[in-house]
């Protein structure tokens, strides 16, 4: 086995060069033995069991104009929607009854949902499915509002740095957000309590091995609960359009070191990865991946969350999507967890 990976392994830590030495090594690594090590740290803290989340896409209305994005402000091709608080109950109570034990509410950067309207949803959705997680993935706001949701029940919640490398952020996005804001907005989630997911687009316009490095470092520092990578994949309405999509070697590779920095990690076999390869999340999950997110957004609207084009499972109801997923599990040699599916440690600390 290479070098870098024994160390990884053992230490848990690398430093950047060697980081950025190992990510320019990947060539000449064999993947079949780094995938067969990260599946043995995986099974070694949650075993065959792959959980599953229930994603709604509850609202494409987005304040932000993010240049990789389908659902950015300045796009005026995409038809907009928003789901009611009825709506988005009667998909948590529609998962429910096909095994889903949490919910992860996602939605752009839509100022009609204030935090009053947000947190009566977290607490309707608390109040009928107790034995629920909610997560939340609903970008940058302020720790003051963090801390609100949390209250209302919201346990974790997604949010990628997209890059940690802050000239690449600047590539990525306009002038008004800023990496320091994302940043401050991760570090107050998990100073609040919540299980934290960071993350990022493989092959995103402009990201470098440094850039990469610069992930890896964060990710090693932050120590997330989750974190979730997909290829980048262009959007036609974007100025990233001609640009190429981000490749399935280079997204399992690292979905397959980050299991071993962070063993207990929860780590998404994302649907960007299913969209660029018939079996990517299949393949994810042997790359040491622990989780899947099955769409359950209303079928009327699948297709108007679109942040990248050729997203899948744009026509199909949530129950087609959840037997599909399950049959791709088990094909796999894994179990579909009907479980909230927390990170391993999280509510004991010293193991973390
Ligand atoms: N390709 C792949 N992933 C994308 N995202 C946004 N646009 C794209 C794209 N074109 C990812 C971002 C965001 C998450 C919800 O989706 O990383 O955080
Ligand atoms: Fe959606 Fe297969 S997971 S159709």
């Amino acid at each position: 086995m290479d070098q870098l990976i024994e160390k990884l392994r053992q230490n848990g830590a690398l430093e950047r060069n060697e980081w950025i030495t190992l990510l320019n090594r990947r060539s000449r690594i064999d993947t079949d033995e780094l995938f067969a090590l990260s599946r043995e740290v995986r099974e070694s803290v949650y075993g065959k069991d792959v959980y599953m989340r229930g994603l709604i896409e509850f609202t494409n209305y987005c304040k932000n104009d993010c240049y990789y994005c389908g659902i950015r402000r300045g796009n005026n091709k995409a038809e907009r929607y928003r789901l009611t608080e009825d709506n988005i109950l009667d998909c948590c109570l529609t998962g429910y009854g096909l095994g889903f034990r949490t919910f992860v509410l996602q939605g752009g950067e839509d100022p009609y949902f204030t935090d009053g309207r947000l947190e009566r949803i977290v607490r309707a959705i608390k109040k009928s499915l107790p034995d629920c997680a909610v997560t939340l993935s609903v970008g940058e706001r302020s720790g003051n509002s963090y801390e609100r949701l949390f209250n209302a029940g919201a346990e974790r919640y997604l949010l990628r740095n997209e890059t940690a490398n802050g000239a690449h952020y600047k590539m990525l996005h306009p002038p008004v957000l800023s990496l320091e804001n994302r940043m401050r907005c991760l570090r107050d989630l998990k100073e609040i309590g919540y299980q934290v997911g960071c993350g990022f687009m493989v092959g995103s316009p402009g990201q470098t091995p440094e850039c990469l490095a610069d992930d890896l470092m964060f990710i090693q520092a932050f120590k997330p609960q989750m974190v979730g990578i997909g290829p980048f994949i262009p959007h036609r309405d974007t100025a990233f359009a001609p640009k190429p999509q981000g490749s399935l070697g280079l997204t399992l590779f690292l979905l397959a070191i980050i299991r071993l920095l962070l063993p207990n990690l929860l780590l998404p076999a994302t649907t960007a990865l299913g969209t660029i390869h018939p079996k990517g999340r299949e393949l994810g999950i042997l790359a040491g991946a622990n989780v899947v997110m099955p769409n359950l957004s209303p079928s009327g609207v699948r297709g108007k969350y679109l942040l990248y084009d050729g997203k899948i499972c744009t026509g199909d109801e949530a129950a087609e999507c959840r037997f599909c997923m399950q049959r791709r599990i088990e094909r796999i040699g894994y179990k579909l967890a009907v479980s909230r599916g927390d990170c391993v440690g999280f509510y004991r600390k010293d193991l973390i």
